[in-house]
């Protein structure tokens, strides 16, 4: 398995009045191509999880493999080279504040190719292609990150990572602070990038985004893994105690059933399932 996470824990702030265990022995595995989603209650530990993938936090106890990196507890087993691995794994924060750092929205997204080995002006074309993926044109180039919008920021931090084009691209709620149609936006990009053949790993409390665009579904609770498994083996049970939103679809279909119709809610991704669906029925009448 590419990803693997082999009884992991994390402890911020150890042997001190801070102390606070935020994973405790995570066993995971997270597959090669797969659009993964990450979900649980906030403070369950979803940011500290994915943190692991590209080293920026070290487990307190435990082992996480991405490819042949070992992030390992013990000092003297962890890979030391980190380059390798920050370009296969690209992750986008929870806050893109924390990301972004240069002084134009060119010279940001360009910094992660350079860094990489890229010529100035191959540099610049991947931030230009990846700045137009993300929707924002021309305008943009020599506006200082710092004076964007929220959303605007989030775009140009997406953009920066998609400009690296990583093997693993990890996003911590990359929707937050977009509105709708943003959102969907930047989630069709994601599934744009995970159908060229990038494992998408994805943390959010939007079920209808899990539902709708993910391969496959990790719960968390306490830090601990609560659950691993398909979308619709998630929203076909009660999912509220694990603090999680049914879908729409899910609600709306389990309203037609209780008036009569006949729906099969596994088979259920988007609105044009359920229409599908709700036709063949009448049209068996
Ligand atoms: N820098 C830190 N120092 C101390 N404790 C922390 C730190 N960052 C997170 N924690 C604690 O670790 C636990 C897990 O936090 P984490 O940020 O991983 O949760 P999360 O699932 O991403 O939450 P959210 O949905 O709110 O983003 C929480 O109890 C949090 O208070
Ligand atoms: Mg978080």
């Amino acid at each position: 398995m590419p990803i693997s996470f082999q009884n992991v824990s994390y402890i911020y702030n150890p042997k001190t009045p801070m102390e606070k265990r935020a994973l405790s022995h995570i066993n995971l595995e997270i597959a090669e191509g797969s659009f993964t989603a990450i979900v649980g209650r906030t403070g369950c530990g979803k940011s500290t999880l994915i943190q692991h993938l590209n080293a920026l936090i070290n487990p307190s106890e435990g082992l996480v493999l991405v490819d042949s990196f070992h992030n390992d507890a013990n000092k003297k087993k962890r890979d030391k080279k980190m380059k390798p691995l920050r370009k296969s794994v690209g992750l986008v924060f929870q806050f893109p504040e924390y990301q972004l750092f240069d002084e134009t929205v060119e010279k940001d997204v360009a910094f992660g190719p350079k860094n990489f080995g890229a010529t100035k002006e191959e540099a610049l074309e991947k931030a230009h292609a990846a700045l137009a993926e993300v929707g924002l044109d021309e305008s943009f180039y020599e506006r200082s990150p710092f004076e964007l919008s929220g959303g605007e920021k989030r775009r140009v931090a997406i953009a920066g990572i998609l400009a690296m084009e990583p093997k693993y691209l990890v996003v911590d709620e990359p929707t937050a602070g977009l509105d709708p149609l943003g959102a969907r936006d930047v989630m069709d990009l994601f599934k744009k990038v995970h159908e060229a053949g990038t494992t998408l790993i994805l943390v959010t409390h939007d079920m209808d985004i899990v539902l709708s665009y993910c391969t496959d579904v990790i719960v968390l609770e306490h830090g601990e893994v609560a659950k691993v498994c398909k979308p619709a083996d998630l929203f076909g049970e009660e999912v509220e105690r694990y603090s999680l939103q049914t879908p729409f679809l899910y609600s709306f279909a389990s309203r037609l059933s209780a008036k009569g119709y006949d729906i099969d809610a596994k088979e259920l991704r988007d609105v044009s399932d359920l229409a599908k669906q709700i036709a063949l029925r009448r049209n068996k009448k």
